[in-house]
């Protein structure tokens, strides 16, 4: 009876085993953490270790995973690509049982000095070999199934960290095997590109790289950021390979192989666990991901002498770390509001411990990607927490549902979970936002700041800090409160005694003084930046005009297109945002007012693009931008072909070169005072 459920259930894991495989390998598409795969193939090794009657030659043990792609060229390995055996233990006895196994089969005396280990990280990635004939890169492999891999020559070669040729005086053949992975910013970088243009993210680094290593398109793969770690050989004609592990490692690298720096040669147990221990720490601050560190026995002839069991040598041992993928329980979705009014649906889990921390929530993104992944309430999710990212929930765990469960939606004329007002999605946008701004308690200190800045109402002594202690004491709540605060009130905040506060009572005075560009600039209106706030107050004069302008009055505007005009009108229709209009100026908020194009001094730099580099004997780049928009210029951040003038301080850089090679006009800070003042 036990036999067959036995039976049964090796059947069942070689299925399951056979489909997340190829979901793994062939698809790059997994539904299932590693961990979880892991823990699959060690119950179906038990099984057929308890019963080895159960062993079959299409059991997923029986081979290390991986077919070749359609598409590819096979490369039969000269020398096989192994793999190495895993310590899951993830405590000191992990590393403590590893030496004491080396010991016992070199047949060491207890009194015998420690063994010498190379330690290194465990790279999460995908396994190449590079084959360099006369250091020529001539070659690029994947693993395959360790006898036979792809040949993705085309796509590696587009790594620039990859030399194409080996410094140095290399051998007639050597082949550097090594992990090709990419770093958590470029794959966070690479994914937010993905959900801004709405398309499918990748789930983690690794599985990005093996689909950048894998891409048909090596023009596709280019754009992909890779890198790449050497951690040992394969074949070798040509070459006296130094007599340890770590000493091949300086050699690679001094051929010019990425080599990682993060890699030590420690004595003993106690020295593989200060390694693993320092790398747990550090493993966070890592701009890579991680799943373990490797030991390895450093001098070669005593690996020699260890030699391998069946596909794994007996001299390395790879040491895990607590996984940073797990599954869990999604209970709710909730939505919460970020600083910009931006609004982020989020998991609430099933509490699980993850990445070295316990997890409950975890970021969804946005409503489509959330509706692309096919999570909904109930499910078991797989949520990912490496380095100091954001936890995610990266997909869901195939299977049925118990009942129907709706998708989850933030429907159209919502009210902001934190103020209730008026929730929109631009025509075409991703991502959903709170039209509040600064009446939205979740947006207020962003909106107090924007307000205070230098370039906007330029309130002299208000920083993050004081924003912080004003909102969170319940001081303010909306922005005509600022002009409320007197000595008084401010004296009982920290290091607010005396003269700062009355620094900050005069500071809140003199910004009261104002022009109506900065006033527009400084409500925070979405789309609407300092140029545009210009362009508006010089085109309607006054304030009541811009709030009663109609959207195509505002299209009338100089550089205003229909996101931006429905930005403003959406402001202004909020009754709390004229209200907070109203308020500034009972409080004293004023601005020269003026009718129409009032302006009518010379524009001499009318129509023409600045750009300015360096720094400029007397003006700061702040007064010559304004200098030059007074005299009807445009100040650009980069030099194009459309750049009229450059001009040019002390340690000009780049923009100066390019600039020299369009053959654009160069002005130093008296040129352009000519220029301004007629005289040139
Ligand atoms: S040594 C014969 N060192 O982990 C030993 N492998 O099963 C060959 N890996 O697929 C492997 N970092 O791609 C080695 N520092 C490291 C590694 C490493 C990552 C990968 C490798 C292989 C798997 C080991």
């Amino acid at each position: 009876m036990a036999e067959e459920t036995d039976s049964r259930r090796a059947e069942t894991l070689r299925t399951l085993l056979h489909h997340h495989a190829h979901r793994y390998y062939v698809l790059d598409a997994p539904e299932i953490p590693d961990a979880e795969y892991d823990r699959l193939f060690r119950e179906l090794q038990a099984l057929e270790a308890a019963h080895p009657e159960l062993r079959q030659a299409d059991s997923p043990t029986q081979r290390v995973g991986g077919a070749v792609l359609a598409g590819f060229a096979p490369v039969r390995h000269a020398v096989p690509m192994l793999s190495i055996r895993t310590e899951t233990d993830t405590t000191p006895a992990g590393a403590q049982a590893f030496d004491e196994r080396v010991r016992r089969e070199l047949e060491l005396p207890g009194d015998a000095p420690p063994v010498a280990y190379n330690a290194e990280l465990k790279f999460d990635g995908l396994a190449l070999n590079l084959r360099y004939e006369a250091g020529v890169l001539v070659q690029a492999a994947t693993r395959g199934d360790g006898e036979t891999g792809e040949d993705v020559t085309q796509n590696i070669r587009t790594i620039g960290q990859i030399p194409l040729r080996l410094a140095g005086v290399p051998p007639a053949v050597l082949e550097v095997r090594g992990e090709v992975y990419m770093r958590r910013d470029a794959f966070e970088r690479m994914n937010e590109r993905q959900r801004e243009r709405g398309e499918k993210t990748f789930v983690n680094p690794r599985n990005a790289a093996a689909g950048a290593v894998r891409q048909l398109d090596p023009a596709i793969a280019a754009q992909r950021p890779l890198s790449f770690f050497a951690y040992g050989l394969g074949e070798v004609q040509g070459w006296a390979q130094p007599p340890t592990h770590s000493a091949t490692l300086d050699a690679l690298a001094a051929f010019g192989v990425p080599v990682c720096a993060d890699r030590a040669v420690v004595l003993g147990a106690a020295g593989l666990i200060a390694f693993h221990e320092a790398m747990g720490a550090k493993r966070d601050a890592l701009p890579f991901d991680i799943d373990g560190v490797v030991y390895k026995v450093d001098d070669i002839a005593l690996q020699r002498r260890l030699g391998f069991v069946t596909r794994e040598p007996r001299w390395a041992v790879a040491h895990k770390y607590p996984a940073q993928e797990q599954l869990t329980r999604l209970n709710a979705i909730e939505v919460q509001v970020g600083r910009t009014g931006k609004l982020t649906p989020v998991a609430k889990l099933e509490p699980v411990f993850v990445g070295g921390t316990t997890v409950s929530n975890a970021t969804l993104h946005n409503v489509f990607e959330l509706r692309r992944k096919g999570v909904r309430v109930g499910d078991t999710v797989i949520v990912r927490r490496a380095g100091d990212v954001i936890p995610e929930v990266v997909g869901r765990v195939a299977g049925p549902r118990p009942g129907y469960v709706p998708n989850f939606r933030i429907p159209r004329g919502s009210a902001c979970p934190v103020c209730g007002s008026l929730v929109l999605r631009e025509k075409g946008g991703i991502d959903h936002r709170c039209s509040g701004g600064l009446f939205c308690a979740a947006q207020r200190k962003q909106a107090l700041l924007h307000f205070a800045g230098r370039r906007a109402m330029d309130i002299e002594g208000l920083g993050d800090k004081l924003v912080d202690q004003l909102v969170d004491g319940g001081l303010i709540q909306t922005l005509p409160e600022l002009y409320a605060l007197d000595v008084a009130k401010l004296s009982a905040l920290d290091r607010m005694a005396g003269k700062s506060a009355a620094n900050l009572v005069e500071g809140l005075r003199r910004s009261k003084d104002t022009t109506l560009a900065r006033f527009l600039y400084a409500l925070g209106i979405r789309h609407v930046g300092e140029a545009t706030a210009k362009d508006l107050a010089r085109h309607f004069g006054g304030i009541e005009r811009v709030m009663a302008a109609t959207l195509e009055q505002l299209l009338e505007v100089h550089d205003v297109g229909p996101v931006v005009a429905q930005s403003i009108r959406t402001f202004f229709d909020q009754p709390h945002n004229r209200e907070v209009v109203q308020q500034l100026r009972a409080a004293g908020v004023a601005w020269p007012e003026h009718e129409g194009e009032a302006d009518t001094t010379p524009k001499p730099l009318a129509g023409k693009t600045l750009v300015l580099t360096g720094t400029l004997p007397s003006l700061t780049r702040d007064e010559a931008q304004s200098l030059i928009e007074a005299a009807g210029g445009k100040v650009a951040g980069s030099v194009s072909k459309k750049t009229d003038y450059v001009v040019a301080g002390a340690e000009a850089g780049s923009k100066l070169e390019k600039a020299r090679t369009l053959g654009l006009a160069v002005l130093d800070e008296a040129a352009l005072r000519a220029l301004i003042d007629g005289c040139a």
